[in-house]
């Protein structure tokens, strides 16, 4: 039998990507506050979720470090098991109320939140008609992956287009067939808004399930942070987000109601098969929730330094696409390019990562920037010369 050799099988592949300049490797980088330091380099972040600068604050630190010396480090066991605390309960309560909402459940991570709680709903033995699933063009990949399940019918819809959305609801309006609509609230690589208000008017008009990820709007947008979902928290099924991005922390929730909270304890494997979160989190998680609402002066300058880079750029005639947040893409296309970009904005003291298919779709590519609040109207304007420079390379 011929001897299979496997690493070179997986060099191929890799030798594929470097070929068509889709090869990822990891970078080395040292955290100084809001600076980055890459090859002994100091360079300004802007390419971190870490939108309120939340992962550095003192108050969090302390808590979190109070909490460490109280509880200890880790929980120990699943949350079915020995490991459902009273701190479990009591930050999903209070983040339940926050959203307005009946209930939240944490989960590890916000891949595995969209993932596997989409493949715990689409459960070939509780539907007896096979479910469509309408799931936004540009939805992250979690929620696609929370797709791949042979019990569905898939479709996606053109990105944020609803009337495309309608007419395959018109078009697929099998009697009896439970249909989802999936999206994200803020798009995490086009940094534009969903129309929130329009999905929940088709949710109602042709009685599907709305599933909506927030992931990039909590923190930011809505009331004190919550997410653009809290006006409509009657209308959504099912709302997820993660404390990875704008809360500085790690970790994520679903926001719904007391029955799917309680049929995704029973059968979402994600949760009642995994260490349930640790107290260190938990408490850095409590702790940025009860901070959010006294946030306001760091969303606005963060709202306000995203509309000012918006339009400097799009004056100067650079495609950001539609963003409307502070999540702004300068659209390349051509992927060489961008990644010759972003090591020029490193010669000049930018961090500025190049997203490239298939993270995007083909002849996309670009520079993904985010605004945080630790950004001030000078590194904007600063990142914005050199980048005018750099336009014709
Ligand atoms: C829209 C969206 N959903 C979910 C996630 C995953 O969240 P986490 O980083 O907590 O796994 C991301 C992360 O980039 C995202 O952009």
């Amino acid at each position: 039998m011929k001897k299979i050799n496997f690493n070179q099988l997986f060099l191929n592949s890799i030798s594929q990507s470097k070929r068509n300049n889709s090869y990822r490797y990891l970078k080395k980088l040292n955290k100084l506050d809001n600076k980055i330091k890459y090859k002994n380099k100091l360079l300004l972040n802007f390419s971190s979720n870490d939108y309120l600068g939340l992962s550095q604050n003192k108050i969090i630190k302390n808590e979190t470090i109070k909490i460490i010396n109280k509880y200890g480090i880790g929980s120990g066991s699943s949350r079915l098991v020995s490991g459902n605390y009273d701190f479990h309960e009591e930050t999903e309560s209070f983040l339940a109320k926050k959203k307005k909402s009946e209930s939240c459940l944490i989960f590890s991570t916000g891949y595995l939140a969209n993932y596997s709680i989409l493949s715990t709903i689409f459960n070939s033995k509780i539907f007896k008609r096979k479910p469509f699933v309408f799931s936004d063009k540009l939805n992250h990949q979690c929620i696609y992956e929370g797709c791949k399940n042979k019990n569905i019918n898939f479709i996606r819809f053109k990105h944020n287009d609803l009337n495309n959305l309608e007419y395959l609801l018109k078009k697929n309006n099998l009697k009896n067939n439970p249909k989802f609509i999936l999206s994200e609230s803020v798009f995490s690589m086009d940094g534009d808004f969903a129309d929130i208000e329009g999905l929940v008017f088709l949710k109602k008009k042709y009685n599907t399930f709305l599933f909506l990820d927030e992931a990039h709007a909590t923190g930011i947008y809505g009331d004190n942070g919550f997410g653009l979902s809290l006006k409509f928290s009657k209308d959504i099924d099912c709302v997820t987000g993660t404390f990875s991005k704008a809360f500085g922390c790690f970790g994520a929730y679903v926001i719904c109601s007391k029955i799917l909270k309680s049929y995704l304890i029973n059968n979402c494997s994600s949760f009642i098969y995994s260490t349930s979160m640790p107290f260190s989190l938990l408490a850095s998680i409590y702790s940025s929730i009860k901070l959010m609402p006294k946030l306001k002066n760091e969303r606005k300058k963060l709202i306000k330094n995203s509309y000012l880079l918006r339009e400097i750029l799009k004056k100067e005639g650079f495609n950001i696409g539609t963003s409307q947040s502070n999540i702004i893409p300068v659209i390349i296309g051509n992927t060489k390019k961008t990644i010759l970009m972003s090591k020029e904005l490193q010669k000049k003291g930018f961090y500025v990562v190049p997203i490239r298919p298939p993270s995007v779709p083909p002849n996309t590519s670009r520079l993904r920037i985010s605004i945080t609040s630790n950004h001030n109207e000078k590194d904007i304007k600063k990142l914005f010369y050199s980048l005018k420079l750099l336009k014709r390379i």
